[in-house]
């Protein structure tokens, strides 16, 4: 959540840093600011709404300088207004710091600052951070970040400048995202990546407690307790254009149809020349796995419905028990966990609080940890003992689609792997899913190929109050993960059932011209499924059911029909999401929603 840059160098600041801002906006959008520290003065100017306007303010008043911060916000405390919006300064105005996480003890540190005669502005728990930093100043502003980030409880990335030190820019984090860029004669913090691609590919990460001390030519990393600490250069490989839009109406867009080459770059890496899988990221040896008696699999949102099938995987080809849990929940319900628990955390960014937290948890309780991940250099994925990489490149839109989708890749190989190296597996059906899974990229092409029925479809049904998704199986999975699309970026209220329950409640809200998506592709269940849709019909429900090429018998069944090709069972659910990701995308569209940005919703969610 919220977006942090930061520039120390010689060009001009503001155009950089709302130039990084601009690619930050997927991590919060509800207001915008800026700081800038020039002519002995730190001038701050922010503004409620999107970075536009901001843009628009500062094009009308113009400020200057070579040293700033800049940050656009998701509220946590206090409403989005120009106020609340970050940076948030001292009384007198000389200290300016943006802040990423929440600090928790906020309230108790308000109360002694006020006691001690600052002046507070805004509702929120970051301010107090510039009054602490305030309090504690007597000229050494990287001390005063030390004694202030020591009182701190909670997560942050932080960043800091002072009128008294124009030559210095001062970040810090613990649990919240910040990397620093190094340039040459000039130095930048981020959140992320993107917004700093255009000026360096040269990153450092930080680790918790560390602090970053910029100036322009020179960056000094100390530890929490104050050490200088050397850390490697981490070089960017992406292509920038990876982080644009190309030429496409939204990066959601963009990013459903880069799935069939994201699918390619999961799995090419991992099968050799024979057709085998080879997981070298993953230490688990024989003995490994036999201590192994438990998977636990945890995640959030997107995430989760990936980690559904990969119970599903695991289970089916190396009949191991698996337990899928939403990370929020898992660390409070005293999971039953031990060293020979397989834990495995999946996370898009591999900065999601809540995941990072349950991870935590696992590993105090010895368990065996992987993390799957898009994220080269995330949290998670360096607090993992082994990491599986997702490679599905920077994902940008809010709505998961491309990462989720090389999830469910992952989590099919590392089932398959496993599957072989127990025995659970034949040789021979361990091969052909390999086989099946390699034509995945033309598959999902194919459908990619042909949107215009499912682009028909949400013209006609785009104005409907509430839209039900059914299945039985992987299938249901999929419908919970087609809903969760929906519901994000068109705001339609949805809901997934597992498609048996629906009579056990459900059916009740069932009624005249009602939308419900039908995932029917699996064969053992498929009679089931067709009853189902019946039982729906019979009260009036107009169906769109999604079904494999050869299944052309439901067009009796269900009013429409969005076809998947042909492929085996287990493997659906990679094909099966395309169509309900498009059918989301097209209704949000015909609504005329912000896509990419949809309200009270953050890319990454750092805080719990
Ligand atoms: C996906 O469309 C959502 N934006 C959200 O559910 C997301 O999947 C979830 O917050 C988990 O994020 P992560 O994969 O980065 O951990």
């Amino acid at each position: 959540m919220c977006g942090i840059v930061g520039y120390i160098g010689k060009k001009e600041v503001v155009p950089i840093l709302l130039e990084g801002l601009s690619k930050l906006e997927y991590r919060g959008y509800d207001s915008a600011g800026v700081a800038v520290c020039q002519d002995g003065k730190v001038t701050v100017r922010k503004n409620k709404g999107r970075l536009s306007v901001l843009e628009e303010n500062l094009s009308v008043k113009k400020i200057s300088g070579t040293l700033g911060i800049g940050h656009t916000r998701w509220a946590t405390h206090g409403e989005p207004n120009d106020v609340n919006a970050h940076p948030h300064e001292n009384t007198a105005g000389n200290i300016a710091v943006i802040h990423n996480g929440i600090i928790e003890n906020y309230m108790k540190l308000k109360e002694w600052l006020i006691e001690e005669g600052k002046v507070f502005k805004s509702e929120t728990d970051t301010e107090v951070i510039a009054h602490l930093i305030d309090y504690y100043f007597e000229g050494d502003l990287v001390l005063a970040v030390q004694k202030s980030v020591a009182k701190l409880e909670g997560a942050y990335a932080i960043a800091v400048i002072s009128k008294s030190n124009p030559n210095q820019l001062v970040a810090v984090r613990k649990d919240s995202p910040l990397i620093v860029g190094v340039g040459k004669g000039e130095n930048f913090v981020a959140s992320d990546i993107p917004a700093l691609l255009k000026h360096t590919r040269d990153v450092y990460f930080l680790d918790d407690g560390d602090i970053a001390i910029l100036t322009q030519d020179d960056i000094k990393i100390l530890n929490e307790f104050g050490g200088e600490v050397k850390k490697e250069v981490f070089n960017v490989t992406w292509d920038v254009k990876a982080a644009e839009k190309g030429g496409y109406q939204h990066f959601m867009l963009k990013e459903i149809y880069e799935q069939p080459n994201a699918i390619k770059e999961t799995l090419s890496p991992r099968i050799d020349n024979e057709g085998n899988i080879d997981l070298n990221e993953i230490n688990l040896t024989k003995d490994d796995l036999k201590e192994i008696n438990k998977i636990v699999i945890v995640a959030c949102g997107t995430a989760y419905h990936a980690g559904l099938v990969g119970k599903y995987a695991i289970e089916k080809f190396a009949k191991i028990p698996v337990e899928t849990d939403v990370a929020s929940e898992f660390r409070y319900r005293d999971p039953f966990i031990d060293k020979n628990t397989l834990f495995i955390a999946v996370s898009q960014s591999g900065e999601t609080a809540d995941t990072l937290a349950a991870l935590r948890e696992a590993k105090r309780r010895d368990a065996k940890i992987i993390a799957v991940t898009n994220v080269v250099g995330s949290r998670i994925s360096r607090e993992a003992e082994d990491v599986f990489y997702t490679w599905a490149g920077p994902e940008i839109a809010v709505a998961s689609t491309k990462a989720y989708i090389t999830q469910l890749v992952s989590m099919y190989l590392i089932a398959l792997d496993l599957g072989l190296k127990r025995g659970t597996l034949s040789k021979g059906k361990y091969k052909s899913v390999i086989k099946e899974l390699r034509e995945f990229p033309d598959k999902a092409e194919k459908i990619l190929n042909n949107v215009s029925p499912i682009q028909e479809l949400a013209d006609k049904q785009f104005n409907n109050q509430s839209v039900f998704y059914m299945g039985r199986g992987i299938d249901d999975y999929v419908g919970r993960e087609g809903s969760l699309k929906l519901k994000e970026i068109s705001y339609i209220h949805s809901e997934a059932i597992a498609a048996g329950e629906l009579k056990h409640g459900t059916i009740a809200l069932i009624e005249e011209g009602i939308l419900i998506i039908a995932v029917a592709t699996q064969e053992h269940l498929y009679e089931k499924m067709l009853s189902n849709i019946k039982e729906v019909k019979a009260r009036g429900a107009y169906v769109i059911a999604i079904a494999k090429e050869n299944q052309i018998e439901i067009e009796k069944t269900a009013d429409k029909v969005l076809y998947i090709p042909e492929t085996i069972n287990e493997l659906t659910p990679i094909l099966s999401v395309i169509p309900l990701q498009l059918l989301a995308y097209y209704i949000a569209v015909a609504r005329g929603c912000d896509i990419d940005k949809p309200k009270n919703l953050a890319k990454s969610v750092t805080v719990e």
